[in-house]
């Protein structure tokens, strides 16, 4: 079965702060988009990389592909994306040849995640889970809150069993049909693709995420990002 990797890059990156789009701000002088696409390419099991790009940015993100260096049994496609995240990844799925058995959705948010992680969630779809996430433990305790106005303190309701409880990272690998089924009939918010899987009532398994795999979300993120990146170098 062939694999095909989908990075969302549609979105503002307004929690960062003002600026491009987040995907095309630079971690050591390289668009965090060229790093998560070389991140998929890098896994020998990925031999097509569809890139949903900015509504507007496509011709740009087609340009930048093409002035890096990315390995050559990798196909490359970009496309429009959409409002939301979700929209964007249906949008990704929908320019998928045929042929294609074993989707990856994969954050440009997540620019360092190591082949490894990659690979094992392949891997594992390959062995005939619908929906694979790469999930660690939690460092905090979570807290249930209940909503308040703004400027009042919001009451405590719940404290999940933390053991129980796993951060999920990206790439998600998805059984290809599972995952476009799952596009075609879940409506409302949902924040990752394994959700959808679930609410159609199928298994989600998890394999072992990576610190690597962080999301670039806030300022502080970028400087974390670029001394990873600066200690890979050494
Ligand atoms: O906003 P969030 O951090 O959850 O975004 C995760 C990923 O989804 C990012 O790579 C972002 O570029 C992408 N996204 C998108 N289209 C949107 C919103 C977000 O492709 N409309």
């Amino acid at each position: 079965a062939r694999t095909a990797a989908v990075i969302p890059a549609a979105g503002r990156g307004v929690r960062l702060g003002p600026g491009a789009p987040k995907a095309l701000r630079t971690l050591g002088g390289t668009p965090m988009l060229i790093h998560a696409v070389r991140a998929m390419a890098a896994s020998r099991a990925v031999s097509l990389v569809v890139v949903v790009a900015p509504p507007e940015g496509a011709a740009e993100v087609r340009t930048l592909l093409d002035a890096h260096a990315l390995p050559d049994r990798t196909e490359f496609v970009v496309v429009p994306g959409g409002e939301t995240r979700q929209e964007s990844v249906k949008l990704g799925l929908d320019a998928l040849p045929p042929g294609f058995d074993i989707v990856l959705v994969h954050d440009a948010a997540r620019p360092l995640v190591p082949v490894d992680t990659v690979d094992a969630v392949v891997e594992a779809v390959r062995d005939g889970a619908p929906a694979v996430v790469p999930a660690l433990p939690l460092a905090d305790t979570v807290k249930q809150v209940e909503p308040a106005a703004p400027g009042e303190p919001e009451p405590v309701v719940a404290t999940p069993d933390r053991s129980l409880l796993r951060a999920v990272q990206t790439p998600q690998g998805f059984d290809r049909d599972t995952l476009v089924r799952a596009h075609g009939t879940v409506t409302g918010d949902v924040t990752d693709d394994a959700s959808m899987i679930e609410q159609l009532d199928l298994a989600v398994v998890t394999v072992p995420g990576h610190e690597e795999a962080f999301k670039v979300t806030r300022p502080l993120d970028l400087v974390l990002a670029e001394a990873v990146l600066a200690r890979r170098r050494l």
